[in-house]
């Protein structure tokens, strides 16, 4: 009896001690899960639908869509029209076709382009200049500039009347290079490379007939992925296949293995980053990493917009000497048309998108809601599902880092023109989406950058940071982010640095840290340009402070 009582009452206490344990455990994974991001709506109406993005250092916003596209959702207010009677749609148009947004405010300001920018790709050089190039129709060979300023400033696109590259630039892939010019890489029709500015006026392009092997009925070689590797070399993605280009000698000096699976560019629009380069091993490996796509021939099919999007990323070691291998992984959730976004954590966020379809008006179906971050480091749990949005981020929609840690999301405009019904209509709202990192509750451990010995940092040469955090605890990290220019699931010059840092010192004021910084070493690793510089504690991000790296004898001053 008593073996039975006790053994009853035994039971009873474990019983007891299992529901709560089961209870602990349920809340322990529910704290953990709790902030998966949140999403908000940071202004309702942005007057275009934005398919080209960039941050200028100032946080200013460029919203680029295109002519030809009849009239968008916001006039200019100082009387300028566009008069082009060569425009398809509006000879007369009154209506701007891009915008600088205040992304705290969420208000907008019409900037003026004159030519076509459809489908164009671009960059900033070093002093902040956002350089915008080619596109459709009268812009296929046009450059534009527009200096750096604030979302109030007064600086507009310039353009002048000359043509200024020598082929059509429509849906090519800028990178910045180490000498300070751009590389602007394919197109349609255009198997060839060039550069902005020439060296010479007369300067031409140079064949790469990677990009017309790589084509096929569907032109998957388009927007390739082009990243400036530590080596000095280009690496560049088309379709499924990649070499590796030396730019300055007009040569490819290697192939890579093709990726298994779909085609992986436009318009079968999978993404691709390199991945953080680490001062660990003097920044000297890179590799590449490719996520999502389109089912081989979806484009092209009457029903392929109901055509499951590729579940897989393919990871390499560019700068491997051996025989490097795509190494694949499995996405928690299908995805063409994402965008990835490299977070000050080093962990990559795929955003936007569909589930089924491809690139293209009209396209795809099935958005894909919910973000999905993949942590490079971390193969034991790679992808995270994060909080999804209600509103569908298809064709021709973006995403961006902004300095105090969110992402802006804005455009989606699966159908020719500004079509507000139908299926999957035109997109107007912005949205910011804060990634987990940003949860509230860890505001004792988020470090804040309290000042730098400079913000003009020069190769190689250290710096002194000063931080405060509440809670000093576990790994400190500073990490440099450039400011890429996105369109189509691709942020062209996107790059990541951690840098080497002193293990941080307490100063006499409590709460208040020191450590001493080494720049990065060259332009080839990190180009001259304005970057964010990141604070970083148990991987929870502070602001990130705008900083410009340049060589000693740099003149370009901002
Ligand atoms: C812009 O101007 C056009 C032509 O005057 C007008 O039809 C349209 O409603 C205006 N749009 C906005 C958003 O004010
Ligand atoms: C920035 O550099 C570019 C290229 O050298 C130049 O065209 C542009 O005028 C410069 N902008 C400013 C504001 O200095
Ligand atoms: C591209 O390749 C095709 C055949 O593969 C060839 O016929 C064509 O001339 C090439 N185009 C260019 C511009 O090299
Ligand atoms: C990091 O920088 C320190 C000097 O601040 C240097 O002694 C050390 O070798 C560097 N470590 C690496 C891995 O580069
Ligand atoms: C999208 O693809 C999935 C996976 O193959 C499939 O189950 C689903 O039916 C497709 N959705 C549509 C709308 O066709
Ligand atoms: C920031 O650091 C610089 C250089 O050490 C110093 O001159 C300046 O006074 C510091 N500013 C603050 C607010 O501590
Ligand atoms: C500091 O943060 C760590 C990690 O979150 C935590 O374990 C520790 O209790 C915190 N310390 C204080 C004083 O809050």
């Amino acid at each position: 009896m008593r073996v039975a009582a006790s053994s009853s009452c035994f039971s009873t206490i474990l019983r007891f001690w299992t529901v709560n344990l089961l209870f602990l455990l349920k809340l322990d994974v529910a704290t953990v899960n709790a902030y998966n991001g949140k999403w908000r709506v940071l202004t309702a109406n942005a007057g275009i639908a934005s398919m080209h993005t960039a941050v200028n250092f100032y946080d200013s916003v460029i919203f680029l869509d295109r002519t030809n596209i009849g009239l968008s959702e916001i006039n200019f207010t100082n009387g300028y029209c566009r008069n082009n009677p060569q425009d398809r749609v509006l000879k007369h148009d009154c209506s701007a076709h891009s915008v600088m947004l205040d992304p705290v405010s969420g208000k907008v300001r019409p900037l003026t382009i004159i030519t076509d920018t459809w489908c164009s790709s671009g960059q900033f050089f070093a002093n902040g200049t956002l350089v915008q190039t080619g596109g459709d129709f009268d812009g296929m060979r046009k450059v534009r500039l527009l200096d750096p300023c604030g979302p109030d400033g007064g600086c507009d696109w310039m353009e002048s009347d000359t043509e200024n590259l020598k082929d059509k630039r429509w849906y090519s892939t800028n990178q910045l290079l180490p000498d300070g010019r751009q590389i602007v890489v394919g197109g349609i029709e255009s198997y060839s490379y060039e550069f902005v500015p020439k060296r010479k006026s007369r300067e031409g392009s140079y064949e790469l007939n990677f990009l017309n092997e790589t084509k096929d009925a569907q032109n998957d070689n388009l927007y390739p992925f082009v990243h400036l590797l530590p080596d000095g070399n280009l690496f560049i993605f088309a379709n499924r296949d990649a070499i590796l280009l030396d730019y300055r000698r007009h040569k490819v000096l290697r192939k890579y293995p093709t990726i298994p699976g779909e085609p992986r560019n436009y318009p079968s629009a999978g993404s691709s980053v390199m991945l953080p380069l680490r001062h660990d091993d003097d920044f000297t490996v890179a590799e590449v990493l490719v996520c999502g796509g389109a089912h081989n021939g979806a484009n092209s099919k009457s029903k392929g917009r109901d055509s499951p999007a590729s579940e897989t990323c393919g990871r390499i070691v560019a700068t491997s000497s051996d025989d490097p291998q795509w190494v694949m992984e499995t996405m928690p959730i299908r995805r063409v048309m994402g965008d990835m976004v490299i977070l000050p954590t080093a962990d990559v966020l795929i955003i936007n998108g569909a589930q089924n379809g491809s690139q293209g008006w009209n396209k795809a179906t099935n958005p894909a809601y919910s973000p999905v971050t993949y942590s490079p480091d971390n193969a034991k749990a790679r992808f995270h599902v994060l909080k999804a949005t209600t509103i569908a981020r298809m064709y021709h929609s973006t995403a961006n880092l902004l300095s105090d840690g969110r992402i802006i999301v804005a455009g989606s405009n699966t159908h020719q023109y500004y079509t507000f019904s139908g299926d999957f209509p035109t997109e107007l709202r912005v949205e910011a989406f804060d990634p987990p990192y940003l949860d509230p509750s860890y505001e004792d451990i988020r470090p804040s950058i309290f000042n730098l010995t400079t913000k003009r940092i020069r190769y190689s040469l250290t710096f002194t940071a000063v931080f405060t955090v509440v809670n000093r605890t576990g790994d400190f990290e500073l990490n440099l982010l450039s400011s890429p220019f996105t369109t189509h699931s691709f942020s062209q010059g996107q790059r990541m640095l951690k840098l080497n840092i002193t293990e941080p010192v307490e100063l006499g004021r409590r709460g208040m840290y020191q450590t001493t910084v080494t720049a990065p070493p060259n332009s080839i690793v990190a180009p001259e340009s304005h970057y964010l510089l990141w604070p970083i504690q148990r991987k929870v991000a502070g602001k990130g402070v705008w900083v410009q790296i340049h060589s000693s004898d740099s003149t370009t001053d901002q």
